[in-house]
């Protein structure tokens, strides 16, 4: 029925919304540095909506470049959109989320600020929540109407390969599990709102398997456009978070992703230390003054990376991000003399080094992890 429904025009849809005299749709549109996008974007939602009602909530993470001032621009000219601001926060499964939880409208689509995302196909996927019992309804790209439009190889390798490891590791079905174009039931996502995991970008993802039983779902073409303005967000971190939604999917949120990353790190700094060693004794600096300095060193190195990666949407800039290196330093070091302790009470009771080399270095990055994470990056 829903396959058949795709292809009818919308008056009946339309009809039943006028009625109830009732917003029909809440569209929500994560936006970060795209105040240019915001007037084509809203107008073209316009146009695709036609009689039918709806509101734009554009959820901005204090954009630079003055989105949020666009989006009051239109306001005052009456148009149907909104903003939530978010300060001192980045991330757009987060924002998707924060967008729904704020709409009026029980039936809620996503949508790129960057016109991507094919608007036209909204009222389509309106009319499906509106007169099936689905509970989402996907904007896809690889099924019949879709295409990934004028993509460089590279990147479609790099589709195919995350839809891959979806199908694979997250056992979802669907054709676009990484669309960030799709309409769906706010009940559904309110209902696992505790399961999600809301990190990076795949935020479909994470609903879909969020919900303890299968999602009742349609599939709608469309084809992905070249983005109007500006320059995409997605970089090297936002492909690591995908592999962070993974960790935390097939765990099940036992242990944190971040936790991950930062024991990653905490490795690289190890390098870090013993490479800074091996040149610093090797220029003739007497052990210990060696041994302080690459600490010292590998704490900054930490540091820096933690910022810019495991803590990112949390970032530190500024004089903040001097007192927070002061404070991971003071913590580094309670967790040094955390990892001694257990190691000698490990050595001094089980009798194997390296079991006891290894428990002080749990000690360790787990009460690094969890102070800094409290203290330093506070949440
Ligand atoms: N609030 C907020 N915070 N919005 C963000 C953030 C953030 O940290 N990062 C990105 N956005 C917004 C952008 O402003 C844009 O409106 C939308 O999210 C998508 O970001 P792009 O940077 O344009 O991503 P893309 O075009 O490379 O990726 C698209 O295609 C992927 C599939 O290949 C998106 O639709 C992804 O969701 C999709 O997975
Ligand atoms: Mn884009």
């Amino acid at each position: 029925k829903a396959e058949e429904l795709s292809t009818r025009s919308s008056v009946q849809a339309r009809s039943f919304t006028h009625r109830c005299g009732a917003l029909a749709l809440s569209i929500v549109a994560p936006a970060y540095n795209e105040r240019e996008n915001i007037r084509p974007l809203t107008d073209a939602i316009a146009r695709a909506m036609g009689e039918v009602t709806w509101e734009l909530i554009v959820v901005d993470d204090d954009s630079p470049d003055g989105t949020a001032g666009e989006v009051a621009t239109l306001a005052g000219e009456g148009a149907p959109i909104r903003c939530i601001r978010r300060v001192g926060r980045r991330g757009l499964a987060s924002a998707v989320v924060e967008g729904m939880l704020a709409a009026e409208s029980e039936l809620v689509a996503v949508i790129d600020a960057d016109l991507q995302h094919d608007e036209t196909r909204l009222p389509v996927m309106l009319e499906l929540l509106e007169t099936t019992d689905v509970d989402l309804v996907i904007g896809s790209r690889h099924v019949e109407g879709g295409g990934v439009g004028e993509w460089d190889r590279h990147r479609q390798r790099m589709s195919r390969l995350a839809t891959w490891i979806a199908h694979r590791l997250a056992g979802v079905r669907v054709s676009d599990p990484m669309s960030g174009f799709f309409a769906v039931r706010r009940s559904v996502v309110e209902a696992t709102i505790y399961d999600l995991s809301q990190q990076g970008y795949k935020i479909l993802l994470d609903i879909l398997t969020a919900s303890p039983t299968p999602l009742k779902v349609v599939e709608v073409g469309y084809v992905f456009r070249e983005r109007h303005a500006g320059t995409s967000k997605l970089d090297v971190v936002v492909l690591l978070e995908y592999a962070f939604l993974l960790i935390d999917k097939l765990t099940r949120g036992l242990i944190p992703p971040r936790f991950v990353l930062f024991c990653a790190i905490g490795g690289l700094g190890l390098a870090c230390h013993l490479a800074v060693l091996d040149l610093a004794v090797g220029e003739g600096v007497p052990f210990l003054r060696a041994q302080g300095i690459a600490t010292l060193c590998a704490m900054a190195f930490n540091y820096m990376l933690n910022n810019a990666i495991t803590y990112r949407s949390a970032r530190l800039r500024g004089w903040r991000f001097v007192i927070g290196y002061l404070v991971f330093s003071a913590v580094c070091s309670l967790g040094a003399l955390a990892n001694i302790s257990v190691a000698n009470l490990t050595l001094r009771e089980v009798g194997s080094w390296p079991l006891a080399g290894i428990a002080g270095a749990l000690m360790s990055s787990v009460f690094n992890f969890g102070v800094a994470t409290h203290f330093v990056w506070r949440p």
